[in-house]
């Protein structure tokens, strides 16, 4: 019995994530809620002949508890996007609110629910969870997990296309580390499964653009959608496919390795980090071996060259004052 939580659920990643949740196997009982139409939704998703239960809660009467209470597992995909010339910094005083909000109605309500934070900028929102949940005295950061996953999805869809095989999409695998904000952003080319071709590694121009293509791969969608928001059916496939990876190492006993953007002292491994990148920096999305509690290890990064360690001292001079506007964010008082 797997109970899975969205919040924001009504909103442009809310539904679609809502609905792949509903079509999961592992699900049985799937909890809406949103500040508008969470109801609505989950009457929509209940007619999908698939085992799990849906119901829908707003605010009213405690709603967020009700919808949270006993969760195993809870996806944030709450709070504002952002609209052409926004970075994703520019997001941060309203959706750390709504991220603080929320982190207390989990500690109240589900305490030991992993918990998968796509609300922007994650480099930010996660320490908000992280101080929030310490603060009420239940913060395992084990299973804190910001979700960088599109930015996986984008590496290996962008590097088949530069290779001239776009329908390999699904072949490669591009580790994706640091945070999930522009420069922040660090794709490890050089270890791509399968390896990307040395005439393209090779061409300046050509990897530059590259690595520009997945760091600001967001804007292209925003600008596309002309400020009626940004990604939201590429971000619920993505979301959808992070959540069956944590669902699957914490309930169907697999031992499973992506990235995700975490605390460093979330498991052993963590120190070796921050050698690795020649900072002390309290949180970087790494390569993470899941289990069933959660982050059981922290794998290194691994072999890079040197115009990654060059993108890599980019990462972590941006991503030091993020972490640390997160960790010091003071929610107004309700
Ligand atoms: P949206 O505006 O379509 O949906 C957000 C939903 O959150 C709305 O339905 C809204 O009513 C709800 N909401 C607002 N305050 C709330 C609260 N206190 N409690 C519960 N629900 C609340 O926005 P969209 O496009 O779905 O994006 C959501 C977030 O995801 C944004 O912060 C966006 O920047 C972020 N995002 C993250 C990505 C990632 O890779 N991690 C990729 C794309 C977007």
């Amino acid at each position: 019995m797997v109970k899975a939580v969205v919040c924001g659920a009504a909103g442009g990643i809310g539904q679609p994530l809502s609905l792949l949740l509903k079509l999961n196997p592992l699900v049985t009982e799937l909890s809406l809620y949103d500040v508008v139409n969470a109801p609505g939704v989950a009457t929509d998703l209940s007619h999908i002949n698939t085992p799990a239960q849906v119901a829908g809660f707003l605010p009213a009467d405690n709603g967020a508890e009700k919808a949270l209470a006993g969760a195993d597992l809870v996806v944030i995909p709450a709070g504002v996007p952002r609209k052409p010339g926004m970075t994703r910094d520019d997001l941060f005083n309203v959706n750390a609110g709504i991220c603080a909000t929320l982190a207390q109605a989990i500690a109240n309500a589900a305490p030991n629910a992993f918990i998968l934070v796509i609300s922007n900028p994650v480099n930010s929102t996660v320490p908000v969870f992280a101080e929030t949940l310490k603060k009420a005295g239940c913060y395992n950061p084990k299973k804190l997990l910001g979700v960088t996953t599109l930015d996986i999805v984008r590496a290996s869809t962008f590097v088949a296309s530069v290779v001239g095989q776009p329908q390999d999409a699904p072949k490669y695998t591009i580790p994706v580390v640091g945070g999930h904000s522009g420069a922040t952003i660090l794709p490890l080319l050089t270890q791509s499964e399968p390896k990307i071709p040395a005439a393209i590694l090779n061409d300046q121009a050509k990897r530059d653009a590259l690595v520009n293509r997945i760091q600001f791969g967001g804007d292209e969608v925003v600008k596309a959608k002309d400020g009626l928001g940004s990604a939201t059916l590429s971000m619920a496939q993505a979301g959808a496919h992070f959540a069956n990876l944590v669902l699957q190492a914490a309930f169907a006993g697999k031992t499973l390795v992506t990235q995700s953007y975490i605390d460093l002292n979330a498991a052993a491994g963590g120190e070796d980090i921050k050698k690795e990148i020649g900072a002390d920096l309290a949180y970087f999305s790494v390569n993470v071996e899941l289990g069933r509690d959660g982050v059981q290890n922290i794998l290194p990064i691994g072999n890079i060259d040197d115009q990654e360690r060059t993108l890599l001292a980019a990462a972590v001079k941006e991503l030091g004052p993020s972490i640390e506007k997160g960790v010091q964010f003071t929610p107004a008082p309700p």
